[in-house]
């Protein structure tokens, strides 16, 4: 298909770290754009792209009025709120009453019901709610970004949780990008990825040891990691004022490391993007300390 001919494409996210990311992509390949936020003062202007919103996921009546027109959603998922089912799930109705057609939805890696990282279970849950809806969509099921671990560094740029000698092969949001601008350009009506769930993945499985070593090298800070017990690190983010919920959240994304459950790799970075996986030490981009959740 010619990039003149592109149906609509509705991304979300935008004023954030990936979905800035698509919106950029889509952009210089020419298809035409509805980005769709909470705060459309801050979103991205881009070629072809018009801003909606604002519209929250929850705020159905708004998200029907951002979505008018387009014919593709990418869904990237939104923040941990406890209620991150019902919020997508609200998107994806005000995208299918208007008349979209397909859904990219942005999971994690070991999405399941049981899976140790709190915030996997309420992807897996989208996800279910997704494949019931009957809609035509395609699952991007990300490793743990590259960036994250700068973001959880404390002042003295150190991560300190219970992840052991754990593994995870960490992916940049850059790849993870690339790979959601291939299967969105493939928007024919009869897209070979409709129904996958592509599991996206950095290019090998890094030990926590590792990947801030990696960061210390790109940003020439010293980064490091303190591996923590449990006990360590429930008495630690406590006198923090953590709440339970945060504590558990950030908890089992150290716990999912260690038991190995985002240490898979896959080839989905390459064989849609044509490019190898980035090594987390190129991520190009480093949060601040304190910064996650
Ligand atoms: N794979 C991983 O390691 C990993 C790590 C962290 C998060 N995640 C997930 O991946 C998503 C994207 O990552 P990111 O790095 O781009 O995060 P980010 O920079 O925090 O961006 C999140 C984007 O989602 C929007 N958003 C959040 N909740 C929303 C809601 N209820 N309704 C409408 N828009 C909402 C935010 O809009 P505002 O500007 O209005 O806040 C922002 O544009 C995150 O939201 C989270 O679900 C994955």
């Amino acid at each position: 298909m010619s990039e003149q001919t592109h149906a609509p494409v509705a991304v979300t996210g935008v004023t954030g770290a990936l979905g800035s990311r698509i919106a950029a992509r889509l952009a210089r390949r020419g298809v035409p754009q509805l980005l769709i936020g909470r705060r459309p003062e801050r979103m991205p202007e881009l070629p072809g792209a018009e801003r909606r919103g604002p519209a929250a996921y929850a705020d159905a009546p708004a998200m029907r009025t951002a979505l008018a027109g387009a014919s593709t959603l990418v869904l990237v998922s939104g923040h941990p709120t406890g209620r991150r089912l019902e919020e997508h799930a609200s998107a994806v109705d005000a995208a299918l009453a208007i008349g979209v057609t397909r859904v990219l939805y942005v999971s994690l890696l070991g999405a399941a019901p049981d899976a140790t990282y709190r915030n996997a279970r309420d992807h897996w849950l989208t996800e279910q709610f997704l494949a019931g809806s009957g809609v035509r969509h395609t699952v991007f099921r990300a490793g743990f970004y590259a960036a994250t671990p700068a973001a959880l560094a404390d002042e003295e740029l150190v991560v300190r949780g219970p992840g052991g000698d754990g593994r995870a092969a960490f992916v940049t949001h850059d790849d993870l990008a690339a790979v959601i601008e291939t299967v969105a350009l493939d928007d024919g009506p009869d897209s070979p990825y409709d129904g996958d769930v592509l599991e996206v993945t950095g290019p090998q499985a890094l030990t926590l040891h590792e990947v801030t070593a990696r960061i210390a090298t790109a940003t020439g800070r010293p980064y490091r990691y303190q591996p923590e017990t449990l006990e360590e690190a429930f008495a630690r983010r406590w006198r923090q004022g953590t709440s339970g919920e945060q504590i558990e959240s950030w908890i089992s994304w150290y716990r999912a490391i260690a038991n190995g459950e985002l240490s898979a790799v896959t080839d989905t970075v390459p064989r849609l993007t044509g490019s190898p996986a980035t090594d987390a030490s190129a991520a190009g981009w480093w949060p601040a300390p304190n910064t996650a959740w």
